[in-house]
């Protein structure tokens, strides 16, 4: 028999293990939004227009997994131009409020609150496309001066219509950044035929043509007056350039964005980061391909290219596609493609996180049945970390290890005391400039745009001309005025 001493030790033993086990459990089930609150990143998705509009036709499994995991917002479209300005106003030239559709604005805002999540991201001000038919057949006709007129007045109504939001006494939801203008980096077969004289064409960058702005011969200037517009309208939103296949630092899209970034930042254009959408593709059918460790030295050293012209870099749009069973419909995929893409989620997160200019990483959509991924590349899909069940996949794993592997706010605070800013060390703007090949001006296409040394200081560098809060310190306001829902509904904190 057991004496009372060694039953005693056991009864404590078992209690131990078993608070160790329910300790195990609940960071099994941490959700990613209370892991990035202590890290101090925003981890987000976007939300599908069908749900937006009818939240009645929402499965309960989108709504909570909506609601549990993530602490900041995108509409995947409700905020885009063909939504927000269907039909055409009396005087194109001079948008007013009540020219919008704010309704779909507000019923975004009522979705974050209802799920006690304080962040928007706001996408997207300009696009050549999901724009609504009368512009694309109006602008046509239009004088650069009428492009410029209506892009800016448009801005400036949505922008100021958002304003009063975040405004708002106490205002539980912000909509605190957002894409200016999205995919206005291109590469087009005519400009390189037209450069080499009829010559084999090669595809080169340059901005965009085939859209409904192409009026605009002087595309530098349009940018710069878009972005100054949407800050006259709110001093206090943030302004960021959204595209794909920027994240690959070296590539030449990624030095096109860099030259045109960081001419603005030289011309003093209110700009506060880059987005870099972030739309991979993962290992094929036998496991082979996808994101390399190599491919994460390049997305790194955008981060610190942007860094140095004191932009973040936010991930935008991600999300890492599979090549199906089918060339068609989405097919199945293998079991190994679904844990190598696990592994890739990992680096890619790890990598964007651990940056101390990447504050947010938004995926496009979370779940396997709601993704545009299976219509826009036909052949492919399984892209989010939430299968079509909602079931979590191992790429949901990938964020997890990454988030927890950052360190935490009060770590980042007490190295943060130790780190000299980098102000003396690191290279200027104008250093890098004159590093690069940024001359040819207004249409040029630049050439490789390489620092000397991108720097990697750890902390983020100080640029007199970033003229907006931080979002550190954005986000800490979002967390008060949030308190109040919190107070009010004892649900979890709203971001
Ligand atoms: C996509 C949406 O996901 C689709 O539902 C829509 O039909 C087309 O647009 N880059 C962007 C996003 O900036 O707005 C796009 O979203 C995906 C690519």
């Amino acid at each position: 028999m057991m004496g009372s001493r060694a039953s005693r030790q056991l009864s404590i033993w078992i209690w131990c293990c078993a608070c160790l086990l329910a300790m195990g459990n609940a960071e099994a089930q941490t959700t990613l939004r209370a892991l990035a609150k202590t890290k101090g990143k925003l981890v987000g998705t976007s939300l599908s227009s069908n749900y937006i509009d009818n939240p009645a036709s929402m499965p309960s499994g989108y709504q909570s997994t909506l609601a549990n995991e993530f602490n900041v917002y995108v509409a995947e479209n409700s905020f885009k131009m063909s939504e927000l300005l269907p039909n055409a106003p009396a005087n194109p030239f001079d948008i007013q409020i009540s020219d919008l559709s704010t309704a779909k604005i507000d019923i975004m805002v009522a979705r974050a609150r209802e799920n006690g999540v304080g962040m928007i991201r706001g996408h997207a001000l300009i696009w050549h496309t999901q724009a609504p038919s009368w512009l694309t057949t109006s602008a046509p006709g239009w004088t650069a001066d009428q492009i410029t007129a209506f892009a800016t007045s448009y801005i400036k109504a949505v922008v100021t219509y958002c304003k009063t939001i975040n405004d708002a006494v106490d205002a539980p939801v912000r909509i605190y950044e957002w894409d200016v203008i999205n995919e206005t980096i291109d590469k087009s077969k005519a400009r390189a035929k037209k450069r080499s004289r009829g010559s084999a064409a090669k595809s080169s960058i340059g901005y965009r043509t085939g859209t409904w702005y192409d009026g605009v011969a002087n595309r530098q200037a349009f940018i710069d007056a878009i972005f100054r517009a949407a800050r006259n309208a709110d001093p206090n939103v943030r302004l960021v350039y959204n595209d794909y296949g920027i994240e690959m630092y070296g590539s030449p899209k990624c030095n096109f964005m860099l030259n045109m970034v960081g001419g603005m930042v030289s011309r003093g254009v209110p700009i506060d980061g880059v987005g870099l959408q972030c739309h991979f593709i993962g290992p094929d059918p036998s496991g082979a391909g996808g994101f390399s460790s190599s491919d994460a030295r390049k997305f790194e050293q955008t981060f610190a290219a942007l860094r140095a012209l004191g932009l973040d870099g936010i991930v935008t749009e991600f999300d890492l596609r599979l090549q199906t069973d089918s060339t068609t419909i989405e097919g199945n995929v293998t079991s190994r493609q679904l844990a190598l893409q696990g592994d890739q989620y990992r680096l890619i997160v790890a990598t964007a996180l651990s940056q101390s200019n990447c504050p947010a990483l938004l995926t496009w959509g979370f779940t396997d049945a709601q993704s545009w991924i299976p219509w826009a590349c036909p052949g492919y899909g399984h892209a989010l970390p939430f299968d079509r069940s909602y079931a979590k996949k191992p790429a949901y794993e990938g964020i997890t290890t990454a988030i927890k592997a950052l360190p935490t706010v009060e770590e980042n605070k007490a190295s943060s005391l130790t780190t000299t800013l980098p102000t003396a060390s690191a290279m200027t703007f104008g250093q890098a400039l004159s590093n690069s090949t940024l001359s040819g001006g207004e249409g040029s296409v630049p050439g490789s745009f390489t620092f000397a040394s991108p720097p990697v200081a750890p902390t983020r560098m100080k640029s007199e001309k970033r003229p907006v809060a931080s979002l550190a310190s954005m986000w800490s306001a979002s967390q008060a005025t949030a308190t109040e829902i919190w107070r009010a509904s004892s649900e979890s904190p709203a971001y």
